[in-house]
């Protein structure tokens, strides 16, 4: 049998718009595919980027069904059994192809990842690829020491959250959150952070003083999700031999470093990607996220939106408030947690 399946899925059907809920023709799983039961997708900013027409992966052609990345359940295996929990990515947007927005889709095994049965799948899609970022940053890129003290950006967002928690679980000295929220401060310190800064409403000058009287000791590690003041400013304040993780720009695209900073104290300041990992990399760096998360140590604030409101779901995510995660109809999480409109 290998006819096309007509399933539920968002739809991207012009650049810059929401996606509008329609339906899809999903192809049988060829070799070394499986077809997966979507129960969670969460939307990112690259969902959106590529959406937009305006990424740097070109105009997608339309329509298509977007998102990266999902949590599922394996209904159709190659090689995978029947039944298995897993997350998924895909290059819905990026590449030709359609992706996790939709009741079902037809991923490569080898992209797949095991969910452990006690992490829900609201909470494995909301960690994702953004939990693979804050956690390769820090222990690969960032090389985190035990007893080291290390300052995130942007605590409040996704990478940030999972930051500070994996700092905490690492064994960090010091574990700083910096974020422009109160309420993220505050849960920041509830998950173990040892202080906090306001990024709001300050230059670079003034930002790195806030970060100074936060410290108490040594910064060596910088995990920077944000650019901008507060990148130029947490170059100021890290000690001898320190480095900085740059992995986004959602606070600007340009940071600036003193000379006599960079150079008398040996900085160092290393760029990451996701797109530079293995897939066995990045599953690895998934399970650890999802190990922690399944022992009450990692969590993210999340708004799980029924598949049905997918308009509702992207215009959310816009915002940025919190991860937004679809969930198609019927299944567990959509049960429980309401909708809220924008
Ligand atoms: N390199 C990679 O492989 C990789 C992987 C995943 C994500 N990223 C990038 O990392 C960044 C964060 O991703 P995420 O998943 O954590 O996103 P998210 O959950 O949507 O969080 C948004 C983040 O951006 C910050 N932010 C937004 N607008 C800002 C502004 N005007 N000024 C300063 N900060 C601002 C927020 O800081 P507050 O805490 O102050 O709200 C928060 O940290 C994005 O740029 C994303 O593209 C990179």
């Amino acid at each position: 049998m290998t006819t096309a399946t007509p399933v539920r899925a968002a739809l991207v059907t012009q650049y810059g718009e929401p996606p509008v809920l329609g339906t899809r023709d999903l192809p049988h799983p060829g070799p070394g595919q499986c077809r997966v039961r979507v129960t969670a997708a969460p939307v990112v900013p690259l969902d959106l980027l590529c959406a937009s027409g305006e990424s740097y992966f070109g105009h997608p052609a339309l329509p298509y069904v977007p998102g990266v990345q999902g949590v599922g359940v394996v209904e159709r295996g190659d090689t995978l059994p029947d039944g298995t929990r897993v997350w998924f990515n895909t290059d819905a947007g990026m590449r030709p192809g359609d992706g996790s927005h939709a009741e079902a889709a037809v991923v490569a095994e080898a992209e797949t990842v095991s969910v452990p049965d006690d992490v829900p799948d609201s909470l494995a899609a909301a960690l994702g690829l953004s939990a693979v970022a804050a956690w390769m940053a820090l222990t690969w890129r960032g090389a985190l020491e035990p007893g080291e003290g290390v300052l995130v950006l942007g605590a409040g967002g996704v990478v940030g959250q999972v930051a500070v928690q994996a700092a905490v679980a690492l064994g960090a000295g010091q574990v700083i959150a910096a974020t422009r929220r109160t309420s993220a401060r505050e849960t920041a310190l509830a998950r173990g952070a040892t202080s906090v800064v306001d990024l709001s409403g300050a230059g670079a000058v003034e930002l790195a003083a806030r970060m100074l009287a936060a410290a108490d000791g040594n910064i060596h590690l910088v995990i920077d999700p944000v650019c901008g003041e507060a990148a130029t400013a947490a170059l100021q304040v890290l000690a001898d031999g320190g480095r900085l993780v740059h992995l986004g720009a959602s606070g600007g695209p340009i940071a600036s470093f003193s000379s006599a900073a960079v150079r008398s104290k040996s900085l160092d300041v290393r760029g990451y990607t996701n797109n530079s990992l293995s897939p066995e990399q990045r599953a690895e760096a998934l399970s650890r996220v999802f190990a922690l998360a399944g022992a009450g140590h990692c969590d993210v604030k999340h708004h799980v939106v029924p598949l049905d409101h997918v308009a509702d779901a992207w215009r959310l995510a816009a915002q940025g408030e919190e991860r937004v995660v679809v969930v198609p109809t019927g299944t567990s999480d959509s049960a429980t947690v309401p909708s809220e409109q924008p």
